[in-house]
């Protein structure tokens, strides 16, 4: 039976988390749980960081951004040692599960943990949305919106001044927030991981649509780490009819209040979580698949390749 379940934030922050939080605690304790706040992620872990939980204690979260418990990555935490000294701490605070919320790599340690006797959940919360076994993570409808209303506005001074604007976002190596922000907000081009990036066939298009199709403006929508952006400008201001400007989105993409969207999956995720822990079941990380709230085992998740996005980059090139 399960007495006591930590919770912890961990990698990036999403927004979110602090309603996940807040639902992982009010349904605990509603159940005669009690809850014990981990500070930074596995570091807190690591440093006996601990904080009890109380209905109060997430009290006015569920509507900022960040998370309340403060998040980490600790790369050494794939040590043994290190591991080992968590399973001592939480055996020390008598916590006998944790919730743990955060991407993939957070779901490693979960997965870690797990198999040394700590039963783990995990939630999806990352703004990449690049987790198999859930449609959506926690955090990706709020980055989505901060995309759109920002691509929004660089549209509209790149449509006076004839120019082609190169929007640089977030995703690590997922090309979700590109794709979505890049249908929604009617871009001329998206180029993600998934699409491939030829820098000679992107300033072709973009000959193309200045001279032939006498295009005023342009929107370039395009994932983090597949080039240098400003650089890319600099070559579209040389070889198209279009001046050049890039602009990286950065760590704008992770803050802000979270739509109601991603409040209400981090509410129903916290419920499932503590439903697992309560019959007992370690191990596994919660997703959403076709509005239903589901759970794999976490090693499943991990080696699963994510859904097709075919249709939805094919639904790009028709509305283009
Ligand atoms: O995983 C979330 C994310 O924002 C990625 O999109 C990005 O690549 C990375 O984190 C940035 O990490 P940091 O905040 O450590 O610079």
């Amino acid at each position: 039976m399960v007495r006591k379940i930590g919770v912890l934030t961990s990698g990036g922050d999403a927004p979110g988390m602090n309603a996940a939080i807040r639902s992982v605690t009010r349904i605990a304790l509603n159940n005669g749980i009690e809850v014990v706040g981990i500070h930074d992620g596995y570091r807190g872990l690591l440093e006996e960081s601990f904080e009890p939980m109380t209905r109060q204690s997430v009290s006015e979260i569920l509507n900022r951004g960040g998370t309340k418990l403060g998040s980490a990555r600790l790369p050494e935490f794939r040590e043994d040692e290190v591991q080992d000294q968590c399973i001592k701490n939480l055996n020390r605070a008598g916590i006998d599960a944790l919730v743990v919320i955060g991407g993939d790599g957070s779901y490693r340690g979960a997965l870690a943990l797990t198999r040394k006797g700590i039963n783990c959940i995990g939630l999806p919360g990352t703004i990449d949305n690049d987790i198999a076994g859930t449609d959506f993570t926690i955090g990706f409808d709020t980055a989505l919106r901060t995309c759109v209303e920002n691509v929004d506005k660089l549209r509209d001074t790149s449509s006076s001044h004839h120019r082609c604007s190169i929007v640089e976002v977030m995703g690590n190596h997922c090309g979700d927030l590109a794709l979505y922000t890049a249908v929604s907000c009617g871009a001329e081009m998206v180029i993600t991981p998934e699409t491939g990036y030829d820098e000679l066939e992107v300033l072709e298009r973009l000959r193309y649509l200045g001279s032939a199709v006498k295009k005023n403006h342009a929107i370039v929508i395009i994932s983090e780490k597949i080039c240098d952006v400003e650089e890319l400008a600099k070559k579209v201001s040389l070889n198209t009819n279009f001046s050049g400007r890039a602009t990286v989105l950065g760590h704008i993409q992770r803050g802000g209040s979270p739509t109601p969207t991603d409040r209400m999956l981090a509410s129903r995720m916290g419920e499932k979580a503590v439903d697992l822990l309560m019959e007992g079941i370690g191990g596994h990380c919660v997703g959403i698949i076709d509005n239903h709230i589901t759970s794999v085992p976490i090693s499943e998740a991990l080696e699963r390749p994510r859904a097709s996005r075919k249709q939805l980059y094919r639904l790009f090139d028709r509305l283009v």
